[in-house]
């Protein structure tokens, strides 16, 4: 019996400003099928459309037509907060994806219980997993735990995000251009990282990635936009 693709987008076409004199037509007709386990990378040009195939899949831009199902499940219509359950998103812009007024302790401690507020009693420490996963980006960040995420630099709000990102085991994670603001060993140490985490969750990935000569090690498929 054939296997039901983890993403199954179909003839997708995604209008910003649909009707103004600002109208761009991002994407028209795209279809893609992505195997569980499989990590996708999607590269192409500035403009081409991949943050629109990360933000059509989370829910973050305004589709036209077609439609895109999770797993079997048609997710077409659903918001992005309920689609965050099944997803995990690392942003092209650092100031995403983080809560910048927050601590990394409380940016953790939300992304765990996934809810606006936080139950009481909650942690008042990094749990062990939160502590390890720090420690991989070999950024010191486990022993700023109080430092609200606006006190940090672009690359370690990256490396935030992405620990974020695996802290509870989702089966599709997007991550768009998760590297660009890291240093050269920063990157690599975060890269093992996300490869470890992703094979021993069999997780799903697609990578927006512009200079792939870094990544070689890393992809099972490559799509061009
Ligand atoms: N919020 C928006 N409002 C209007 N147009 C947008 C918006 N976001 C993207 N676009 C347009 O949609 C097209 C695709 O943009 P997108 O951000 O998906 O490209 P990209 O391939 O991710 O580019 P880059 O490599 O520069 O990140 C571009 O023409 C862009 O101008
Ligand atoms: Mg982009």
């Amino acid at each position: 019996m054939k296997s039901i693709p983890i993403i199954d987008i179909r003839d997708l076409t995604v209008v910003y400003n649909a009707g103004t004199i600002n109208e761009v037509v991002a994407l028209t007709d795209f279809s893609l099928k992505v195997e569980k386990g499989e990590i996708l990378v999607i590269t192409g040009g500035n403009g081409s459309g991949k943050s629109t195939v990360l933000g059509a899949i989370s829910g973050t831009v305004p589709i036209k037509s077609g439609s895109i199902k999770i797993d079997g499940i048609d997710i077409t219509k659903w918001s992005p907060n309920k689609r965050a359950k099944l997803i995990g998103m690392v942003y092209q812009d650092t100031m995403l994806g983080t809560c910048p007024n927050l601590t990394i302790h409380e940016n953790f401690q939300i992304c765990k219980i996934n809810k606006w507020w936080a139950p009481i009693p909650y942690n008042l420490k990094l749990s062990k997993k939160q502590i390890e996963s720090l420690i991989h980006t070999g950024l010191s960040l486990e022993s700023r735990d109080v430092s609200k995420i606006n006190m940090l630099s672009g690359g370690q709000r990256q490396a935030i995000a992405v620990c974020l990102a695996f802290e509870n085991s989702k089966p599709v994670l997007l991550f768009d251009e998760f590297t660009s603001s890291l240093d050269k060993d920063t990157r690599e140490k975060v890269l093992d990282f996300v490869l470890e985490k992703a094979k021993s969750e069999n997780a799903t990935m697609l990578m927006v990635i512009h200079n792939i000569s870094m990544f070689t090690k890393f992809y099972s498929r490559i799509i061009k936009l």
